[in-house]
Formats: C-alpha cells, sequence, structure tokens
C-alpha cells in the first residue's frame, strides 16, 4: 500500500483541539438533525445543541483560546478568484488551513446552522400558528444545509485527492505535513516553496 505522507513524523499542528472537537460534534448533531427530522422534542434539542456549538466556536475564535483563532479567516474576492484560477488548472497550491474557496464554505454552514436554529424557534412561537411560511422556509434551508454537506465532504475527498493528503484525519489529530514537503499537486503544480 502507498505510505500516506500525512502520517509522517515532522507534522506540524493546524487546528487546536477547540476547533476539531466543534467539528466533529457539529457534523454529528447536524446529520442527526437531518436524519431525525420529525420537529419533535429531541430534533429540536439537536439544533439548538448545534447552534450552540457554533457560538462556542466563534467564542473561541474571537479569544483565541485552545488554537481556534478566526484570524485569516475572512473570505476575500481576490483571494478566491486567484484560487479558483489555479484550481481549474489543477495547479492549486496547499494551504495550512482553509483555502479560499473552503472559507466560503465554512461561513456558509455556520450561517445555516444558525438560520435553521431560528427558523425552527420561530416556526413554533404563537404568533405564527396556522402559518406555513417559516416551516416552509426551514424545510428549505434544511435542504440547502444538505447540499452545502455534500458539496463540502466533495471538497475535501477532491483535495485530499489533489494533494496526497488524508484532510479527514488532519482535523482529528490536528496535523497536517508542512506546506514545503512530500508529492506536489497530482496534475505537477506547483509546490507552496516553489512559488515563492
Ligand atoms: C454535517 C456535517 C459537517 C459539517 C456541518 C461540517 C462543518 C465544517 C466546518 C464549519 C468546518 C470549519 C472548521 C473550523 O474552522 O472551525 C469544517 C472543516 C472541515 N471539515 Fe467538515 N463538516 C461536516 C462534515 C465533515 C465530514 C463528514 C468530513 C470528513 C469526511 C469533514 C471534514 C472536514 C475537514 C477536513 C475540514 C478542514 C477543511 C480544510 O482543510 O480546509 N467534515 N467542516
Ligand atoms: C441544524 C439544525 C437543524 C436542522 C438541520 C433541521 C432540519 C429539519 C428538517 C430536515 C426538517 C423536515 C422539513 C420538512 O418537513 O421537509 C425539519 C423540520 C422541523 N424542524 Fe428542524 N432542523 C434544525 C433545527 C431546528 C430547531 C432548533 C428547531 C426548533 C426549535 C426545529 C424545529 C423544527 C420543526 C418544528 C419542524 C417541522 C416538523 C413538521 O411538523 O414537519 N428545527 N427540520
Amino acid at each position: 500500500m502507498k505510505e500516506d505522507p500525512s502520517a509522517r513524523s515532522g507534522d506540524v499542528p493546524v487546528w487546536g483541539l477547540a476547533v476539531r472537537a466543534c467539528h466533529w460534534s457539529l457534523a454529528a448533531l447536524v446529520l442527526a438533525a437531518l436524519v431525525r427530522d420529525d420537529g419533535g422534542p429531541l430534533h429540536r434539542w439537536l439544533g439548538y445543541a448545534a447552534a450552540a456549538v457554533v457560538l462556542v466556536r466563534w467564542l473561541a475564535g474571537w479569544t483565541g483560546a485552545l488554537g481556534a483563532s478566526l484570524h485569516g479567516m475572512r473570505p476575500r474576492w481576490t483571494a478566491t478568484r486567484q484560487y479558483a484560477g489555479l484550481l481549474l488548472r489543477g495547479r492549486a497550491p496547499r494551504h495550512p488551513r482553509h483555502d479560499p474557496l473552503g472559507l466560503w464554505m465554512v461561513w456558509l454552514l455556520w450561517a445555516l446552522v444558525l438560520a435553521l436554529a431560528v427558523t425552527g424557534w420561530m416556526s413554533r412561537l404563537d404568533r405564527f400558528w396556522g402559518d406555513d411560511t417559516l416551516h416552509d422556509v426551514h424545510a428549505w434551508l434544511a435542504d440547502a444545509m444538505l447540499a452545502a454537506v455534500l458539496l463540502h465532504v466533495a471538497g475535501v475527498a477532491a483535495m485530499s485527492w489533489h494533494w496526497h493528503e488524508n484532510l479527514p484525519r488532519s482535523m482529528l489529530t490536528g496535523r497536517k505535513r508542512p506546506l514545503d514537503s512530500g508529492p506536489g499537486p497530482r496534475h505537477g503544480g506547483a509546490r507552496e516553496r516553489d512559488r515563492r
């Protein structure tokens, strides 16, 4: 079997404990809420817990606790355009943490979780009794959430393949191989260090 470069010693820490704990608990809660979608007490508890995880992640991000800083996590148009161009040519550079496209997905996933919690809560208020609008919006957001999660996992799989790197494992261990080590991209693009 081929050696997985991300398993080698010398890997550097990229995801702190707070990021990893929030990521996997958020993923489990969202998937459970999508499966148990009857709007009952368990569903509502799962949804509120998912929203709480996002808020905890942001709090840790603002305080920088447990390696969770939000520094550098603002999506940027120019960086995104440049990165998308390189990606289309099979030359997307590795990034120590999120790449510019992945950043949009991260904020979309967080926003959808919070929007689902708010619309789920509002749909049960007395003033919306008999009005299906909020329920419909909630169901629409849930479909968008499912589509975003599938796209997120597909993106992770594609970039893992492109960079010969097990990204899901790095979200478990918190470590990646250094930027300027290991094999380059599959289609022969420049390594990060060659581009400097
Ligand atoms: C409901 C399911 C999921 C949700 C809501 C979700 C959400 C997120 C979020 C919000 C982040 C950003 C983490 C942060 O900076 O705090 C992230 C990153 C990441 N997620 Fe997920 N995720 C889900 C499922 C998965 C699954 C199933 C995998 C593995 C196959 C995965 C692998 C990753 C990886 C590798 C990253 C880091 C991406 C990078 O290297 O830029 N996620 N995810
Ligand atoms: C991550 C968060 C959440 C996800 C992914 C989610 C997902 C879903 C899905 C897929 C449905 C079925 C929609 C349909 O009828 O086609 C649903 C329904 C519902 N959800 Fe959520 N939800 C979340 C959070 C919440 C929260 C926080 C609440 C309330 C406090 C809530 C209350 C409801 C209610 C009342 C229904 C309607 C059930 C019915 O009568 O059909 N949800 N949700």
